[in-house]
């Protein structure tokens, strides 16, 4: 009989809720996906290389024009350079890389910081590689890290912290003051950082997105993950990139050429292209802030109460003040009785406390948040007490 690596974990929250949507023909605002279409120019530019003959394995790093762009990109960005031969690899999505900079840097019995909630995959991957996940809490209504917590949960074991930013579910981001606190914090310690920022182009403050690759005392240990789905609205195609310091990257490629080798190729030349040319680097936040505030209206005209967001295309909705329902059996109702699929911030925690919040995914068509609006509107007056 097979032993599982992770007992107690079950499918993806994902998987599930995009699994029922469809079961009950409902809008699908649980994950996060778009309901557009890709830049035209990109298809354009996929079909080119694949008619041209760019169809068997790409190098195990990743083709070295699409890494030069990041590498470019990088540089403009947040003015630290990566050099493109060993310190970019190609990913089969942002998921793969995080996956694979956890099984480089976790042994048996280490303690991975992760702040709560998170994006489900950390947990499970910290504990199939033997690690110990340390989770701290992100508080609402904000969501903002207490960094003194942090001081007080790091010990000699703690191997990695996982930072996302901005933050899936809660749209939160780190500051210039955070970055600032965790630098002091790792400064003379072994501690390596995880940093998922594959919406650092969906932020809606007035401040930049601070990446890690900004800081250098943190950039020297950090693995920075991103993702071309996020940046290209095509998360179908699974593309992500991974970058980090070479002798940190060095043990990342050991384990990333048995994980898949390599990743699709004509679609890692498109990628190139569109990266090379100016018009073609998309003004995500602009679109995104627009899209965040059209269902913002949408939800406060219904009643509900909003809570903050700086980034991401996740919009969290507290319920409590109209109903004592909550986690799965609020989403259910909403899913099953009203046709809006949404994912309780409670699935992004581990030992799902009550809660009555529930993340909407607005990277869709108005008309998909009009037609979701409404039915939410139906669940909002049925259940108001
Ligand atoms: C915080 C976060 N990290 C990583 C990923 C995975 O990115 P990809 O779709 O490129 O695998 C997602 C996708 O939703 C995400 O929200």
């Amino acid at each position: 009989m097979i032993r599982s690596k992770i007992p107690n974990i079950g499918v993806s929250i994902f998987a599930e809720m995009s699994e029922l949507s469809a079961q009950h023909g409902a809008i699908n605002l649980s994950q996060g996906f778009p309901d557009f279409g890709i830049p035209q120019d990109l298809i354009a530019a996929s079909h080119k290389f694949m008619s041209e003959g760019f169809n068997q394995y790409a190098p195990m790093q990743g083709v070295l024009e699409l890494r030069r762009q990041i590498s470019k990109k990088k540089l403009k960005d947040y003015g630290h350079e990566y050099d493109p031969n060993d310190e970019i690899t190609i990913t089969a999505g942002g998921t793969q890389a995080l996956f694979t900079v956890i099984a480089t840097t976790v042994h048996e019995g280490d303690q991975v910081i992760i702040f709560e909630p998170a994006y489900d995959s950390y947990g499970p991957v910290v504990k199939l590689f033997g690690g110990n996940p340390v989770y701290v809490e992100l508080k609402a209504p904000d969501y903002a890290v207490d960094w003194t917590e942090v001081k007080k949960l790091l010990s000699s074991q703690t191997r990695l912290i996982i930072l996302n930013t901005p933050h899936n579910p809660t749209g939160s981001t780190l500051k210039d003051a955070d970055m600032q606190a965790l630098s002091r914090l790792v400064l003379g310690t072994k501690i390596m950082i995880l940093s998922d920022e594959v919406y650092e182009h969906i932020h809606f403050g007035d401040a930049p997105h601070e990446s890690v690759s900004k800081y250098p005392h943190l950039v020297d240990r950090s693995f920075v993950v991103n993702s071309f789905g996020k940046m290209y609205n095509a998360t179908g195609w699974k593309m992500g990139y991974c970058s980090a310091p070479a002798k940190l990257m060095k043990e990342f490629r050991k384990i990333h050429q048995f994980v898949v080798y390599a990743v699709n190729t004509p679609n890692q030349y498109a990628m190139a292209e569109m990266l090379n040319d100016e018009n073609f680097l998309p003004n995500l936040s602009g679109f995104f802030k627009e899209k965040r505030n059209f269902f913002l209206k949408l939800i406060n005209e219904i009643g509900l109460k909003p809570l903050p967001t700086d980034g991401t295309y996740f919009q969290l909705v507290d319920f409590s003040e109209v109903t004592t329902l909550k986690n799965m059996d609020l989403a259910k109702k909403l899913l099953i009785d009203f046709g809006v699929a949404a994912i309780p911030v409670s699935a992004f925690t581990h030992n799902t406390p009550k809660s009555g919040v529930l993340r909407f995914c607005f990277s869709k068509n108005e008309d998909t948040l009009i037609a979701a609006a409404e039915r939410i509107a139906k669940f909002y007056n049925s259940i108001k007490v």
